[in-house]
């Protein structure tokens, strides 16, 4: 037993975290470069025009992703590099980049993994309402046609939406992210809504324009759950947690993995959801559901820890209180490598579709050791911890077909701006040098025996 033969070793990263190239080659201006230009949203006012510069050093960085063995990038498209006005006028340049970077990575054997929309809305459509406005499926319609008839005889393998529980909750309702407003309950549901719709529509035209077939998939976060102990009554309570709202809220319900993946395996939103919020949604068309509902070939999950509950009365989730001391992240996120035992083996059994860890990893603060070499021992551990509870979940029958660490390199953690970092590979920002942390060594080593050390 262990992993697939064919087991798809990865990393992840997201054009504005990345890319830098702000200003360049006809690029419009998206949701992300005007809110960071705006002060007080960002850590130290920091920003992504330059990031890792990634939009110049492409081939440096390919050429990483070659030394560590990685199988695939998923990567994203910076919508606004392709089309400056959102929707209209083709920016060749922009196409051009994303030729370069996925002929590259194919010479270099590795699987292009491209994501359409990882929050970088163009801000010409920020200006006509962007997620609020109910022709927004449209536009990425077109977006997506265009991705598909470009690319498609090539990458083979697509993302719709990256957390749109982040465009959406973030970005819409608490303000935290581009582009900072504080919607209406009634309007969070409706921009939802229209997200869900926008994912369908471009399933539709990834299908109809590509030339041949493509794997096509979402990549969504959302709360996960995981049993206080194994016993069959806490397991049942982890399971039931994963789906169902915790308390009635709209902020619970932005997490609620249900709310998105329902509707988009099930094709159905789920009851709690319509009982608490069913008034503020759009009129919900049986239309509507069924082009939520595309078939899609694989299930991708970002994750990064769980809430740990135990069955209470008549086996209801009960959240448990972590020990004191209980290990965290630099960003200050619980240390819980169970979730990537749970949590697939929760969404397989529900939703039946070959798996994706789209993305895991950790921050920590690293900094370049004496010796010149980064040595970030604690995120050797978390893989280590993390991939062997995934190795488990494989072996107990869900069909797990990849894994991209979060991330190939330090970048741009959108609020946390560079005050937090996530790669395998370090970021001087002050000269661009790249140095592989010890965690990307380790990676190495993991691909090449297909986690056979684990
Ligand atoms: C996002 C990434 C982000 C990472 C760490 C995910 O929510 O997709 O863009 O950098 O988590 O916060």
């Amino acid at each position: 037993m262990g992993l697939k033969k064919d087991f798809v070793w990865g990393a992840a990263t997201a054009s504005y975290q990345v890319e830098g190239g702000a200003y360049e080659d006809g690029k419009g201006l998206n949701i992300w470069d005007v809110f960071c230009s705006e002060e007080g949203h960002i850590y130290e006012n920091q920003t992504g025009d330059i990031a890792c510069d990634s939009y110049h050093r492409m081939e440096e960085d390919v050429a990483i992703m070659k030394k560590l063995g990685l199988k695939a990038y998923r990567f994203s498209v910076n919508w606004a590099r392709i089309l400056p006005e959102g929707i209209g006028t083709v920016n060749e340049k922009g196409l051009q980049y994303y030729d370069r970077l996925v002929d590259t990575l194919l010479e270099n054997g590795i699987e292009p993994y491209m994501t359409l929309y990882h929050w970088d809305l163009p801000y010409a459509l920020h200006e006509r309402g962007g997620w609020l406005n109910p022709e927004s499926p449209e536009w990425f319609y077109e977006y997506a046609k265009i991705i598909a008839e470009h690319y498609s005889d090539r990458v083979k393998n697509f993302f719709t939406l990256n957390e749109p529980q982040c465009t959406a909750g973030l970005g819409y309702y608490t303000g935290e992210h581009a582009p900072g407003l504080k919607v209406s309950a009634r309007d969070f549901f409706h921009l939802w809504h229209n997200l869900l719709k926008a994912h369908g529509r471009g399933v539709q035209a990834l299908r109809e324009f590509s030339k041949g077939p493509v794997k096509v998939g979402m990549a969504p976060c959302g709360a996960l759950y995981i049993p206080a102990t194994d016993s069959p009554e806490d397991i049942e309570a982890a399971r039931k947690a994963t789906f169902s709202l915790p308390e009635n809220s709209v902020n619970a319900a932005i997490w609620d993995v249900a709310m998105c993946c329902d509707p988009v395996f099930l094709g159905h939103y789920p009851e709690d959801i319509m009982e608490q919020f069913g008034r503020y949604f759009p009129r919900i068309t049986e239309e509507d559901m069924k082009l939520i509902s595309q078939p899609l070939d694989f299930y991708g999950q970002n994750m990064y820890n769980a809430v740990t509950v135990k069955a209470g009365e008549d086996g209801k989730p009960v959240r448990v209180k972590r020990y004191d001391g209980f290990p965290k992240t630099a960003i200050q996120w619980p240390v819980t490598p169970e979730c990537l035992y749970w949590a697939p083996k929760f969404l397989y059994e529900r939703y039946q579709k070959p798996f994706f860890v789209t993305e895991n990893g950790m921050s920590s603060h690293d900094w370049v050791s004496l010796d010149g070499q980064v040595h970030d021992s604690s995120r050797v551990d978390f893989l280590h911890r993390y991939l062997r509870e995934l190795k488990r979940a494989a072996e107990d029958g869900a069909d797990v077909q990849g894994y991209f660490a979060w991330s190939l390199m330090d970048n741009f953690e959108w609020a946390y701006g560079y005050s937090e970092r996530f790669g395998l590979v370090y970021v001087d920002y002050q000269t661009q040098e790249r140095i592989v942390k010890d965690s990307g060594n380790y990676y190495k080593e993991v691909i090449e025996t297909n986690g056979e050390n684990l």
